[in-house]
C-alpha cells in the first residue's frame, strides 16, 4: 500500500555547489511536506550500508567515495504519490537524460554528481528513511 512519503538526499555535489536553497524550495514548490530534515556528513560505513544494494555494481566504490566526499541533507517528504512524484521531479538518473526543469537537469552534473536521491519504492523509502531518522525526529 503507498505510504505517500519518500526519502531524499540532497548530495554532497549540490551541496558544496550552493544548491542546498533552490533544491528545497523545489521540493516544497512541488507540493511536499518535510518530515524530517537532517544535515550530516556520511561515513564510509554508513554510505556502504546505505547503497548495499548496489554493493556488485562496478561504480559501488566510487559511489561510496563521492558520497562521502561532503556533507548531505538527508530527509522524509511527504505527498500523495510521494515516491513516483518525487521521481518525476528529479528526473533521469544521468542529468543529460533528464527533462528540462528537473532539479538533476538544473543542478547536476554527471551520472555520479547527479545532485539528489529519491527512493524508487515505498518499501525503500521506508527502508532509507528508518535508516537516517528515528520516531522522535518526524513532525
Ligand atoms: P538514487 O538512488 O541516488 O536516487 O539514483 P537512481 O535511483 O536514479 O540511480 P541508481 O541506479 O539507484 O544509482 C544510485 C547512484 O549511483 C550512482 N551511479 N553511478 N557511474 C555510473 O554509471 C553510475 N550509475 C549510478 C549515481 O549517483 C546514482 O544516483
Ligand atoms: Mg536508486
Amino acid at each position: 500500500m503507498a505510504t505517500n512519503r519518500t526519502f531524499t538526499m540532497i548530495k554532497p555535489d549540490a551541496v558544496g555547489n550552493g544548491h542546498i536553497g533552490a533544491i528545497l524550495n523545489d521540493i516544497i514548490a512541488a507540493g511536499f511536506k518535510i518530515v524530517a530534515m537532517k544535515y550530516t556528513h556520511l561515513t564510509e560505513k554508513s554510505a556502504g550500508d546505505f547503497y548495499a544494494i548496489h554493493k556488485e555494481r562496478p561504480f559501488f566504490g566510487e559511489l561510496v567515495e563521492f558520497m562521502t566526499s561532503g556533507p548531505i541533507v538527508a530527509a522524509i517528504l511527504e505527498k500523495e504519490n510521494a515516491v513516483e512524484d518525487f521521481r518525476k521531479l528529479i528526473g533521469s538518473t544521468d542529468p543529460k537524460k533528464a527533462e528540462e526543469g528537473t532539479i538533476r537537469n538544473k543542478y547536476a552534473d554527471s551520472i555520479e554528481a547527479n545532485a539528489v536521491h529519491g527512493s524508487d519504492s515505498d518499501e525503500n523509502a521506508a527502508i532509507e528513511g528508518d535508516f537516517f531518522f528515528s520516531k522522535l525526529e518526524r513532525f
